[in-house]
């Protein structure tokens, strides 16, 4: 089947199922073509919450999906490929993290959303890059563990220093990756250019930015200025969105290199072949007990309630 068509197939599939496709910004731009919902985690997260139809494919990673079920416990939801997870969420478990709060009790335990269903029960409320700085602030504590991820801690640690925030050894290992020698490099070569980074990159690179900001943070960023070239500081796809968005304008990746494979392994035939597996059984689903999800909501709604 052409692309297209391959389009054309999963859009009547959609309908005869009665499903919603909901896309991260990290997917190819032929999965974002056909979803209803795209965006970053938090617009997702507030959109899943939404949905009037009875299925949700979800084209992203595996923590993605947990939370459109936990906001969505009443619909069928779906993950693409089953095997699209993020390696970060998978860094900390519940056990840990219930440990050293039992050493300081009185600290509010702030979890990146990129975190599984299990580890939120233990934690007080979600952020994700969005809303990172905004939650941190409304939180009426100032003692904060702020967990899996130290490079997007350390940036909220520096804007909110009135705050004790402690950060622990997590994070992404695809922005992480980003080095200071690559973005310098990137600079020299697009003098002209704004260097727009996602938080997850490490300090020193944050701080060589024009704008810091999360996925949908970084478009409408980049759309909205009157500024001709960019270089992207995040997962190569966005630059590639922003491109086909502007084409009067120059978007450069740091790296052609900068990929996050989880978020790539979702492919068309995968969203074709889930939504032809909802009926006969063999599409992935997420399952969780009622349980989990009363227990890993709360941190969820917490973080819609301050956020929003
Ligand atoms: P956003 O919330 O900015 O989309 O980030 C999600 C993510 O996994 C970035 O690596
Ligand atoms: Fe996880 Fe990093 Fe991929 Fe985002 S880019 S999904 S944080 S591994």
């Amino acid at each position: 089947m052409k692309l297209h068509e391959l389009q054309e197939a999963i859009l009547k599939l959609k309908k005869e199922t009665n499903t919603v496709i909901l896309a991260h910004s990290y997917q190819a731009r032929e999965i974002v073509e056909i979803a209803d919902f795209t965006g970053d985690s938090y617009k997702l997260s507030v959109d899943a919450k939404g949905v009037d139809a009875d299925n949700i494919l979800f084209c992203g990673v595996h923590f993605m999906a947990e939370t459109a079920k936990m906001l969505a416990p009443q619909k069928r939801v779906f993950l693409a490929n089953k095997n699209a997870g993020c390696p970060m969420a998978e860094q900390m478990d519940a056990e840990m993290i219930s440990m050293l709060k039992e050493k300081e009790p009185d600290r509010t335990v702030v979890a990146y959303i990129n975190t599984t269903a299990s580890l939120k029960t233990v934690c007080d409320v979600c952020v994700t890059s969005s809303s990172a700085l905004k939650i941190v602030k409304a939180i009426d504590n100032d003692k904060i563990l702020f967990i899996p991820d130290c490079n997007l801690g350390d940036y909220v640690k520096r804007s909110i220093p009135e705050k004790d925030i402690k950060l622990l050894n997590g994070g992404c290992p695809t922005h992480a990756g980003i080095t200071v020698k690559e973005v310098m490099k990137a600079k020299e070569e697009h003098p002209e250019a704004l260097f727009l980074v996602h938080p997850e990159c490490t300090p020193p690179v944050v701080r060589l930015a024009d704008y810091v900001g999360s996925t949908s943070g970084i478009m409408d960023y980049a759309m909205k200025s009157d500024a001709k070239e960019f270089i992207i500081g995040t997962e190569t796809s966005i630059a590639e969105h922003l491109q086909y968005e502007c084409p009067e304008k120059k978007f450069y990746p740091v790296t052609k290199d900068i990929v996050c494979h989880n978020m790539k392994i979702t492919t068309l035939p995968d969203v074709y072949n889930a939504l032809k597996g909802i009926d006969d059984g063999s599409a992935f689903e997420i399952l969780m007990d009622d349980e989990l999800i009363s227990k890993a909501r709360k941190c969820i709604d917490e973080m819609i309630r301050l956020g929003g």
